[in-house]
């Protein structure tokens, strides 16, 4: 399967099964993931906050993408890739299809960017370049500086419509999925529910837990419990791969 055929393929399962789909960043983690047969690999510029010491993803350029890309694609047979674009990787639509074109090049199937009407213009030109786009809206790290921290999103009337109206605007342009991230579970469910593509949620679940999106994305560091310092509260961590490390390197001290 080619690549627009991965991705299709993708949204042919919006009420089929739960989309499953994880971060990574680096070779042995795409690959494990690729063997456990997740569906969607997300090369997410979180990669800048969770690999890099960055505070936020704000730090985040395009040769680093273009280099974590490469090395998870080297290790990824079957699950499609998401090349993430970073923060001014797509001021314009020009400029967009350039940076695009460069992560398809490392091994990206597919790119994602943030935001809603205001960037249907790039979705338009990036997939007219005959690359897939999926969309990223609802809470945008990419804006947390101007925002002043990481707000749910979805809380008033007004707010919810804009939401879904960029949503809306999003598959009209062309994306073949949409990550909704933090919005209140109401709005998820509506928005998945009126969207013709695919929805992948995180941070959108009420207290019940209830699937609100058609799939679901995870930190893969918040799955396994390798980054400990920051835990965002609507993670459940699988594994403790950071206590692991730790009594593995005790015991080499030791032994020595
Ligand atoms: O970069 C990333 O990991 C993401 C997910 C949080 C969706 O965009």
């Amino acid at each position: 399967m080619n690549s627009v055929q991965k991705a299709d393929a993708i949204r042919a399962l919006k009420s089929q099964r739960p989309i499953s789909m994880l971060t990574a960043y680096d070779y042995p983690t795409g690959r494990l993931l690729d063997e456990a047969g997740v569906d969607v690999i997300l090369v997410g510029d979180s990669l800048g906050m969770v690999m890099l010491g960055f505070p936020d993803t704000t730090h985040v350029t395009l040769d680093m993408m273009v280099h974590h890309t490469a090395a998870v694609a080297r290790g990824v047979k079957n699950s499609l890739i998401i090349g993430d674009m970073p923060i001014h990787s797509y001021d314009t639509p020009e400029q967009a299809v350039a940076s695009a074109r460069q992560l398809v090049e490392a091994g990206a199937d597919v790119v994602k960017l943030e935001g809603g009407i205001n960037q249907v213009d790039k979705v338009r030109a990036i997939v007219a370049a005959g690359i897939p786009v999926i969309g990223h809206h609802g809470m945008l790290p990419q804006r947390v500086l101007e925002e002043g921290g990481y707000k749910k999103k979805g809380k008033t009337a007004k707010e919810s419509d804009a939401i879904l109206e960029g949503a809306l605007a999003l598959q009209e342009a062309g994306c073949f999925a949409i990550v909704l991230e933090s919005v209140v579970p109401e709005l998820a469910k509506k928005i998945t529910h009126t969207l013709e593509i695919p929805t992948i949620g995180i941070g959108c679940k009420g207290k019940d837990q209830e699937q609100t999106c058609d799939g679901e994305v995870a930190v893969i560091t918040d799955v396994v419990g390798s980054y400990p310092w920051f835990v965002p509260p609507f993670a459940t961590q699988r594994a403790d791969v950071a206590g692991e490390i730790s009594r593995a390197v005790r015991g080499y001290i030791n032994s020595i």
